[in-house]
């Protein structure tokens, strides 16, 4: 029998979420990486290696989460630990030039996603006594200019998603940390309205700077929980 853990983590396909995959699967887990284009998907796994497998999933899409938590069970039998870094932005993100719709759309796959994947999730993480890192935003910890109405609001009320599930369900042994990063070198830079260049981004922190704090938070003992990290370059 293979008593490897099992990580799902949604976003897994690039940037901080396939650098947390990549990661894991080092430290002996078995991960399931999730995301909406197979391709990326696919790449990211085959370039981890077997334990690692691709489930494309729009995680706003309820009922395809809920299809997707059964084929990770169907696949390992198990599911110990989500890292959550599937999120968006928009460009047009301030009060005078965002759009109604792309609003609800960035707070759908920002904050009710996260919602959707830990309520399919939380049987199996309270048999495994799981471990759930989410991916948030420095601007889900303080208030950052420029980071966006629905984006900003999204990321913080993540926080909130997080101290409700510790509060309720660390019965259960679950445990949840707020990872809230600072400005990290990723496809994600491509959604700002003014796209930083190679020089500012040699001085943002890396997906993999990121990962290491991910996988401090995943191998941390079962009494060890680590509520919240604030992760920022220093220039
Ligand atoms: N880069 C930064 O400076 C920074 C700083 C703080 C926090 N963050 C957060 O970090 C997380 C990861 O971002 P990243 O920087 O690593 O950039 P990224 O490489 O663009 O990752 C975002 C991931 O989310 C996935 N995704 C987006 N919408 C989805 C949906 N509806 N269903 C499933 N997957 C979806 C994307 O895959 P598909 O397009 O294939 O679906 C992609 O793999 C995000 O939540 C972001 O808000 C980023």
């Amino acid at each position: 029998m293979d008593d490897r853990r099992v990580l799902w983590v949604t976003g897994g396909g690039s940037g901080m979420g396939a650098a947390a995959a990549r990661s894991a699967a080092a430290a002996g887990w078995r991960v399931v990486v999730s995301g909406r284009r197979p391709d990326v998907l696919e790449e990211t796994a085959a370039a981890i290696g077997p334990a690692a497998s691709a489930l494309p999933v729009d995680v706003r899409d309820v009922d395809a989460v809920a299809a997707a938590r059964a084929e990770v069970l169907e696949r390992h039998g198990r599911l110990d630990g989500l890292v959550l870094a599937a999120g968006t932005n928009t460009p047009r993100r301030r009060w005078a030039d965002q759009d109604v719709a792309t609003f609800h759309d960035v707070v759908a796959t920002n904050l009710g996603a996260v919602a959707t994947v830990l309520d399919a999730a939380l049987p199996d993480l309270r048999r495994s006594a799981g471990v759930v890192v989410v991916v948030s935003s420095v601007a889900g910890w303080a208030h950052r200019d420029g980071a966006g109405v629905a984006y900003s609001a999204s990321k913080t009320a993540l926080g909130a998603i997080v101290r409700t599930l510790n509060a309720e369900e660390a019965r259960h042994g679950v445990r949840a940390c707020h990872l809230c990063p600072g400005d990290v070198a990723t496809d994600f830079l491509e959604l700002r309205p003014e796209v930083p260049d190679a020089a500012a981004r040699a001085r943002m922190l890396t997906p993999d700077d990121v990962a290491a704090s991910i996988q401090h938070v995943l191998d941390a003992p079962p009494h060890v929980r680590v509520d919240e990290l604030v992760i920022t370059p220093v220039l």
